[in-house]
């Protein structure tokens, strides 16, 4: 049997610290479920202290997870920190701290001010204290790949004698080869007492674009534990890929020694489903789950792939959930079908739930031959996005045409139960529709985005309209699906808002 290598998925910490990349309590929430099918050992939640929103996150997805995983919080080390993290993580059932500072001397000298002496001292003092409120603590030497490897072995012995139970070596600025790293790993095996008795885990970024070697490397050199995000999100270039460092794994799990406990299948899932929720789409030559990975176009190589297909794939397709769509429902299909294919894709909701939703799909199923598994996706994504509303889309009519100047009449409901209609013309349906939008919501902003994308194949399928705008110095992402793009816009455009909306109410309130 090869080593079991630990899977811990930092999407909603590392992955959320991506200009942009914000996705909402519940867009977080929808992302852990979808962590928990993945079957990651350990889900970083979160860094409490850093707001509030961080805060909730880590006690909605502890709460959410069960004994299911291990739910993370980050903190610096500091006790404000600690304790803040420790109160987050009350409703895990199996909650670890993620404490540490930064250990070059880049990071001692111009970010802490910190000597030495004092950096091992803060070691002693945060994990110890960390250990007093949390029976499981994760150390991390921020920017560890380029400290001095004496001093780093250290700062490690020190963790582990004030009562870590994990050591986490990062690759903060992606600077590192991957030798250099696995030699680096090594030399802490033999050079650190203990070091095998806690799990040893590697962080990388992919700022050379090499984070999945390094993590790989790592695993090589013999670390147990690799941090990685879905679709490699992260700051500047990204975090590892959690796809491709599992999939490297899994093809190459003699040679090291490593085998992890995720269930490949649902990495194409994983993948959109992290796109739709951020707004940042992988490209379609992304190793794993782009659009291309598996697509062949060349004469020769669709040639070899029918003769055979390991002539030019090292993937089965399916290993990764990038079957070809399958058909699954149409509008003959019954409550019962749909409730049947929400459970096989991972959902449960109560009976009212499922009537509402199966309302939504039945409109969509009306106006298509056949609804996927990506469109159902869809359809619950955005009767979640709705639910949690201050603005609702009631009505929209839409003439438009040419030579014909774009009229809408647009009525929404608020969360007081007010219904507003208007009527505007504009220069095209979405700039007319959006104008009766924001006569009805007021807020003042910029749409510095607005990218639309068909879910499925075929002109009859679902359009996911993505926006960002910013407002009140911050940014927000919305989304919206249906089969008529006007309608989809709207929907993303008041997500985009009804966050803004969220965001400052909470702020009115927190004052
Ligand atoms: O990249 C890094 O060093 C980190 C740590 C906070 C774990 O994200
Ligand atoms: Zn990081």
């Amino acid at each position: 049997m090869t080593r079991k290598i630990r899977i811990l998925d930092t999407t909603l910490r590392d992955g959320e610290q991506a200009p942009g990349a914000s996705m909402g309590l519940e867009g977080k929430l929808v992302i852990a479920r979808e962590l928990l099918r993945l079957g990651v050992d350990a889900i970083e939640a979160g860094f409490p202290m850093s707001s509030p929103g961080d805060f909730e996150s880590v006690r909605s997805v502890g709460e959410l997870v069960g004994d299911a995983c291990m739910v993370m919080a980050l903190t610096r080390a500091l006790e404000s920190d600690i304790d803040a993290a420790a109160d987050a993580l009350s409703t895990a059932q199996i909650p670890c701290i993620h404490t540490g500072l930064g250990v070059s001397e880049s990071h001692l000298r111009n970010k802490l001010h910190m000597s030495r002496e004092d950096c091992l001292a803060r070691v002693e003092a945060s994990v110890s204290y960390a250990r007093s409120k949390c029976d499981l603590v994760q150390f991390y030497a921020e920017d560890a790949a380029r400290a001095d490897k004496e001093f780093l072995a250290r700062v490690c012995e020190t963790a582990i004698k004030a009562g870590a139970t994990a050591v986490n070596i990062p690759d903060t600025t992606g600077y590192s080869l991957p030798q250099d790293f696995a030699e680096r790993i090594r030399y802490l095996r033999t050079h650190v007492e203990g070091i095998d008795d806690v799990v040893l885990s590697v962080h990388c970024h992919n700022d050379l674009g090499m984070a999945t070697a390094l993590s790989l490397a790592g695993v090589a050199a013999g670390a147990m534990q690799v941090e990685c995000t879905i679709n490699g999100l992260g700051e500047r270039a990204g975090n590892t890929a959690m796809e491709e460092v599992v999939m490297a794994i899994a093809l190459h799990g003699e040679e090291l020694d490593a085998h992890t406990d995720i269930d490949t299948r649902e990495f194409v899932r994983a993948s959109r489903l992290v796109q739709s929720i951020t707004g940042m789409k992988v490209q379609a030559n992304k190793a794993i789950v782009g659009a291309n990975a598996f697509a062949h176009s060349s004469g020769i190589h669709q040639d070899g792939v029918l003769k055979e297909r390991e002539t030019y794939e090292i993937i089965d397709p399916e290993t990764v959930g990038a079957g070809s769509g399958r058909l699954v429902l149409t509008a003959r299909s019954g409550h019962a079908a749909l409730r049947n294919r929400l459970e096989e894709l991972g959902y449960s909701f109560d009976r009212d739930t499922i009537d509402e939703i199966y309302e939504r799909f039945l409109a969509v199923a009306d106006r298509k031959r056949a609804v996927y598994d990506e469109e159902i996706e869809s359809i619950v994504n955005e009767y979640e996005r709705q639910s949690a509303a201050v603005y609702t889309l009631e009505a929209l009519q839409v003439s438009t045409g040419f030579p014909l100047t774009p009229t809408v009449t647009l009525t929404l409901s608020d969360d007081e139960g007010s219904r507003h209609t208007v009527a505007t013309v504009g220069d095209g349906p979405i700039n007319a529709a959006y104008d009766a939008v924001n006569q009805i919501v007021g807020l003042e902003n910029d749409l510095t985005e607005y990218v639309v994308q068909a879910v499925t194949r075929g002109t009859d399928a679902i359009g996911e309209v993505t926006v960002r705008i910013a407002a009140d110095d911050r940014v927000f992402v919305g989304h919206g699906a249906d089969p008529d793009i006007v309608v989809s816009s709207v929907r993303a455009y008041l997500n985009a808002l009804n966050r803004a909306l969220i965001a400052r109410r909470s702020t009115e309130y927190a004052n």
